[in-house]
């Protein structure tokens, strides 16, 4: 019996006394006052864009250019405000804008910068702290002879903040990059050398960064430092170029060094110098990128939709971090909902369109069996317009990667209107539903650019499993001790979804082989449901193909009349570890449609060999309890689709009839 599936506490096991409870209602702010255990191994691809540019002591245009054109190779990340800072013979000058790039270029249209030697720039997709001129990066230091860009989330923030402020410093922006500006500022005064007091700061910052730093006393001179977040660095004849990819300097140079974890990097514009976090020079990797200039904006990778998938591991690692403290204890930092009303909830209804529903079907299985709340998944079209019994004690469950699909957002507002309290679930910073709603809690994908979603799917069904622990904690479901063994599991997904893209040639020959059928049926149980839809979804969308989703169970009721010979079909296979007898029971179902002539593509566990005689081909995935199976069940599903419609020449960024956010009714 599987952690996640083991029989729901009986009412006796409850904790008594939810005055226990270690959680504490909290502000919409990113609450980052304590440690959190950042997930083991996890590689989190910031979401914001940085270019790093140095040249010739002689002042130049040449800086500020580098570093605009490489802002705007970084577009496609997505951001909400941008901005350079510039080391020039007046000392550092600095220039940012809410808002898009234009808005920055126009600015430095109507009141130039003067030449410089050297640059950074910096593009921000806002996770914690509105979207703003002042909370833009660079950041500057009190006397201004400091800029600083920052990609990532400082964990212990707070703390430093509270040390920032002790020291009489007045902060202008709501942000934890700015906490660290002051603090390179501080520790350079003391120190003297911008290298040794970036490897000090370096070290005491929780979290995940990539940090580059300018100095009116070091001309010429960029440092950069890195963990848990991209940095690369460009090398140029006489000049240097960094970035968080190679697409920020692929038009200057193709020769790149690769900078690992813990590393600080000195730039000048003949030399680049790397040591570790304890001061001793590193030798870097250094690489050819043999992309192309649009290939390089999608890592290499042929589509956006391919590239995001293999970001998915980072989506649900950036999505897990910043919940838990030190003990386990979940805090959702944006999920400001009184306990009491929390505790009070007796339904909850998620309200979501096509792969958000999906990830609202996984979660009813993982709320229900954690917190015994009975949760109801509604199309939100169709919510809206059905009379639905809601009250103050239920809590909508608002699921949506762009936080603009209008159906969701009139579901939201009808919901609210029947006084629901609404917690919406959202990729998009600020967007629409997250205003509308009365908290939050932000998944920390990244923008998603492929229609088709992938990585956003992956971790809406990571916040609601936090959401489900969250409640369960609260509500005296779950001892400390339950969550935290849920929570260490959750830790390990990330790794356990490169296990399954390390298998992706596998999967793409077999979509090649049948890139020419026209139908594919999913089957699945239990959580596997929903990801057989999710998986017939991304067929249709994406290669044309009518392909659709059963509840395997419901086969014998009519769908099996659609099994002739050769008819595909797909099936997600539970652990032959859960409970009911559910693999049994779908192996019986491969056996029913392989004696009926399909070609049976099953996707099961590491082990299983049951499935071994009824398969014809078998996706295999990393062994996980139950609950959590679809963060990986689901993956070769999304590589199959997207290398069908590959194979089949279509668009799979940008299908056709689709738009990736459907703000109509
Ligand atoms: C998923 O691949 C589709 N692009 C579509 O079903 C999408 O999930 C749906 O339109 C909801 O979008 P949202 O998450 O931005 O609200």
């Amino acid at each position: 019996m599987d952690a996640a599936t083991a029989p729901p506490p009986s009412p006796a096991r409850w904790r008594v006394g939810l005055e226990q409870s270690p959680v504490s209602s909290v502000t919409f702010r990113h609450a980052r006052e304590h440690r959190v255990k950042a997930c083991r191994g996890i590689i989190l691809k910031g979401m914001c864009g940085i270019v790093g540019y140095v040249g010739p002591l002689t002042p130049s245009d040449r800086p500020l250019s580098v570093a605009l054109e490489g802002l705007a190779r970084l577009e496609y990340r997505g951001y909400d405000s941008a901005g350079v800072a510039l080391a020039t013979p007046d000392g550092v000058q600095m220039r940012k804008k809410a808002g898009k790039l234009k808005n920055l270029r126009d600015s430095l249209e109507t009141d130039p910068l003067p030449a410089a030697t050297a640059a950074i720039g910096h593009t921000r997709w806002a996770t914690h702290g509105a979207p703003s001129d002042e909370n833009a990066h660079p950041h500057l230091s009190a006397d201004g002879k400091l800029a600083l860009i920052h990609n990532g989330i400082i964990e212990n923030f707070a703390a430093l903040r509270a040390e920032v402020e002790s020291s009489g410093v007045r902060l202008r922006s709501e942000t934890d990059s700015e906490v660290v500006a002051h603090l390179l500022a501080r520790a350079f005064d003391a120190i003297g050398d911008l290298t040794e007091a970036m490897r000090t700061v370096s070290a005491r910052l929780q979290g995940a960064y990539t940090l580059l730093a300018i100095h009116e006393d070091v001309p010429g001179v960029i440092v950069g430092a890195r963990r848990n977040s991209p940095l690369v660095i460009g090398l140029g004849e006489g000049e240097n170029f960094l970035g968080s990819d190679v697409a920020a300097f692929i038009s200057h140079t193709r020769t790149a060094l690769e900078m690992g974890q813990d590393q600080i990097v000195t730039v000048s514009a003949d030399e680049v110098r790397v040591i570790d976090a304890d001061g001793a020079p590193v030798t870097p990797r250094e690489y050819t990128v043999d992309w192309d200039a649009s290939a390089a904006v999608k890592g290499g990778f042929d589509t956006f939709m391919a590239k995001e998938i293999h970001d998915q591991p980072a989506a649900v690692g950036d999505t897990l971090l910043g919940r838990a403290d030190e003990t386990g204890r979940l805090r959702l930092d944006e999920a400001r909902i009184d306990e009491s009303v929390l505790r009070s909830v007796d339904t909850i209804i998620v309200i979501a369109c096509g792969t958000a529903a999906y990830a609202g079907h996984v979660a009813k299985y993982a709320i229900e069996h954690w917190c015994r709340i009975p949760v109801e998944v509604e199309l939100a079209h169709e919510f809206r317009y059905r009379d639905p019994i809601v009250n103050e004690k239920t809590l909508v469950v608002a699921i949506s990667q762009s936080g603009e699909t209008m159906d969701t957002l009139m579901a939201v507002r009808h919901a609210r209107e029947q006084g629901a309290q609404v917690l919406a679930i959202c990729n998009t910073y600020g967007a629409t539903i997250p205003r509308e709603a009365d908290a939050v809690l932000y998944t920390h994908a990244g923008p998603e650019v492929a229609v088709a979603s992938t990585k956003a799917f992956l971790a809406q069904i990571t916040a609601c499993y936090l959401l489900g622990l969250y409640l369960a904690q609260l509500r005296g479901n779950m001892f400390i001790d339950e969550t935290q063994a849920l929570l260490a599991e959750l830790a390990e997904m990330p790794s356990k979804i490169q296990e399954v893209l390390d298998t992706e040639g596998h999967i793409t020959d077999v979509a090649r082989d049948l890139s020419g059928v026209d139908s594919v049926l999913f089957l699945g149980r239990h959580v596997g449901f929903p990801v057989a839809l999710e998986g017939a979804l991304k067929l249709k969308e994406i290669a044309y193909i009518h392909a659709e989703g059963f509840a395997a169970g419901e086969l014998k009721h009519g769908p099996i009349a659609l099994i002739d010979q050769g008819q595909v079909v797909i099936i997600v296979v539970p652990s032959p570890r859960g409970r009911d007898q559910l693999h049994a029971k779908v192996v019986s179902n491969i056996q029913e449609v392989r004696a009926r002539g399909a070609r049976t593509i099953v996707v099961a566990e590491e082990g299983d060999d049951n499935v071994e005689p009824y398969a014809d081909v078998i996706f295999r995935v990393p062994q996980t309890s139950t609950l959590l199976a679809p963060l990986v069940s689901v993956v070769p599903l999304q590589i199959f689709a997207c290398q069908l419609a590959s194979a089949k020449g279509l668009d799979v960024d940008q299908p056709r009839n689709l738009a990736k956010s459907v703000t109509v009714e």
